[in-house]
């Protein structure tokens, strides 16, 4: 299969880099990728890169969409020699429709919408993909097989992707947060603020670890929260300030811009 990116950012470098280092995916051919920029400081094994008015003579059987939303029509536009009838377009860009994207390409392509997250740079991404009927289940199982070898995956439909990329697709960066607010907790004098901020790593990795091995969340925190004691007191504190609300609200937000950005491009 012959593959080309378009767009190289932030999530199509973790994608690539992930699917780079797999040991569970060979590829036989280059990785086409069409960027942005006016020079081109890019240099990744198995991979060409491309400015996007270069002219290529290569075919593709796939293309992945990695612009932002507000891009995508001039990334389509301008790549536009290379979408050719009875590829497979796999659109990582959050809001757009199948039908949008399908309207942009005017060709005689199956559609994946594919919401991956950041992660996906260690094989740890959680996807949710979302195929149209049309793609014959080898051309589906390949786009699979290509986001199990950076994570996991789960087939949604459409009308779901904009809570997946409410929870998952920016999940990562909600968890940043809560961390970013925990390293800015008071200080210690004998603990650097570099040391403070691993120590919180390795519990969050730790935490994780307990949580795999546990069957109920909420039994494990009640049980680690002792009546009248220190956690009990900061959870409090949470539960008056309606924790669990704002992270409810956050996300309905962002599930609602996805909605949003979805409507303005139909
Ligand atoms: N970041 C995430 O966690 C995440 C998760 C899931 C899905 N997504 C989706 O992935 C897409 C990309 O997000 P991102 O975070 O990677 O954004 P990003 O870092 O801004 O990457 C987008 C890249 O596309 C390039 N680009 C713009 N127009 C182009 C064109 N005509 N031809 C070729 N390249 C072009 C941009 O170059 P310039 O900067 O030079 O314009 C930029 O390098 C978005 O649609 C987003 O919804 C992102």
């Amino acid at each position: 299969m012959n593959i080309a990116f378009i767009g190289f950012g932030n999530m199509a470098n973790a994608l690539v880099r992930g699917i780079l280092s797999a040991d569970n995916i060979t590829l036989a051919d280059n990785l086409y990728i069409f960027h942005n920029k006016t020079k081109n400081d890019y240099s990744l094994d198995k991979c060409t890169f491309l400015n996007s008015s270069e002219e290529c003579n290569n075919s593709f059987d796939i293309i992945f969409l990695c612009v932002k939303p507000v891009d995508l029509e001039k990334a389509i536009l301008e790549n536009s020699k290379i979408f050719k009838d009875n590829q497979i377009i796999v659109s990582v860009v959050a809001g757009i429709t199948i039908d949008s994207i399908k309207k942009n390409i005017n060709k005689n392509i199956a559609v994946v919408r594919a919401m991956p997250n950041l992660c996906a740079i260690f094989n740890e991404s959680i996807t949710g993909l979302c195929a149209e009927n049309t793609i014959n289940e080898a051309s589906k199982d390949y786009v699979e097989n290509i986001f199990k070898c950076v994570g996991h995956i789960r087939n949604i439909d459409e009308d779901e992707m904009h809570l997946f990329t409410a929870l998952y697709g920016s999940g990562p960066a909600y968890i940043m947060y809560f961390i970013e607010s925990l390293v800015d907790c008071d200080d210690f004098k004998n603990i650097t603020k570099e040391d403070k901020s691993l120590l919180i790593l390795h519990m969050l990795n730790s935490t994780s670890k307990m949580l795999f091995v546990t069957e109920n969340i909420n039994d494990l925190r009640s049980k680690v929260t002792s009546k009248k004691g220190t956690t009990e007191a900061a959870l409090k504190i949470f539960e008056k300030n309606n924790f669990n609300k704002i992270i409810k609200d956050a996300i309905k937000g962002a599930k609602n811009k996805s909605i949003d950005i979805a409507n303005k491009k139909k």
